[in-house]
């Protein structure tokens, strides 16, 4: 399966910026085996998709909603009308900040899939959840509430989807999860994508999240069931960014 590597840049990005977009873009060129996005704030997704206009441009997070009184959130059509093709959902660190729970990232994916946009939709355990054993357990019960079921899953099949594992105690640390964890938690998040879709689980990429870095990349992508990344402080630059899809690009041979 083709590889995905995907930048979150969080709450980082003004129009200076945007060289960086650039930068990253031109370098990701010369890795045709792999898909590259950068998910930027909202503010920056019309100016960063004008500026590299056959990259993949991304949001963070998507209302569920079609339009309406949500006071400073942003729904799928703004974001197709912004020129994003893909969005983030349920990221842990809204899970956490804003109480989002399974049932709105679900929605979210659902709406999401059904404005034609790709989805990233990420889970994981918290360090306590962990530490208790019950990690395999949480990401799995996380995945069987938030998986989209809703028409766009049904009339296709979710190529658009992609599961990002990121165990909370990685994101941010420095601490990467070993590659047996990753191992086994992807082999979980697979089985519960087959109970969910049946075969079409396989067309379904399987990202890992957490501090990856050029250094730990290739570690990463050669372990089973890893179909690429999403990177947070990594992506900020092309420096620390391309050396990570120059990975995926060797993993893939
Ligand atoms: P990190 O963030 O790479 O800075 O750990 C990953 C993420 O939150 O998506």
């Amino acid at each position: 399966m083709k590889k995905l590597v995907a930048g979150n840049w969080k709450m980082h990005g003004v129009a200076a910026d945007l060289e960086r977009v650039r930068a990253i873009a031109e370098a990701s060129r010369n890795y045709p085996s792999v898909d590259v996005a950068l998910c930027v704030p909202a503010t920056l997704i019309e100016r960063a998709a004008r500026a590299v206009p056959d990259f993949a441009i991304g949001a963070q997070d998507v209302h569920f909603a079609e339009k309406g009184a949500h006071t400073g959130c942003v729904c799928t059509a703004m974001l197709t009308d912004a020129g994003a093709s893909l969005t983030i959902v349920g990221h842990s660190e809204r899970r956490d900040a804003q109480r989002e729970c399974d049932a709105d990232v679900k929605a979210k994916a659902d709406a999401a899939l059904a404005a034609g946009l790709s989805v990233i939709l990420c889970v994981g355990e918290s360090l306590a959840v962990r530490e208790a054993g019950g990690a395999l357990a949480t990401v799995a019960a996380q995945l069987d509430a938030s998986l989209p079921h809703g028409p766009a899953v049904a009339s296709g099949v979710p190529d658009r989807l992609a599961i990002a594992y990121e165990p909370i105690w990685a994101i941010g640390t420095g601490k990467v999860a070993s590659c047996d964890d990753i191992a086994e938690m992807h082999r979980t998040v697979r089985e519960r994508l087959a109970a969910a879709y049946g075969g079409a689980a396989e067309r379904v990429r399987i990202l890992y999240g957490g501090s990856v870095k050029g250094s730990n990349a290739p570690e990463i992508f050669a372990t089973p069931n890893v179909d690429g990344a999403l990177v947070g402080g990594a992506s900020l630059t092309a420096e620390d960014f391309v050396p990570i899809v120059a990975a995926a690009a060797a993993a893939a041979g």
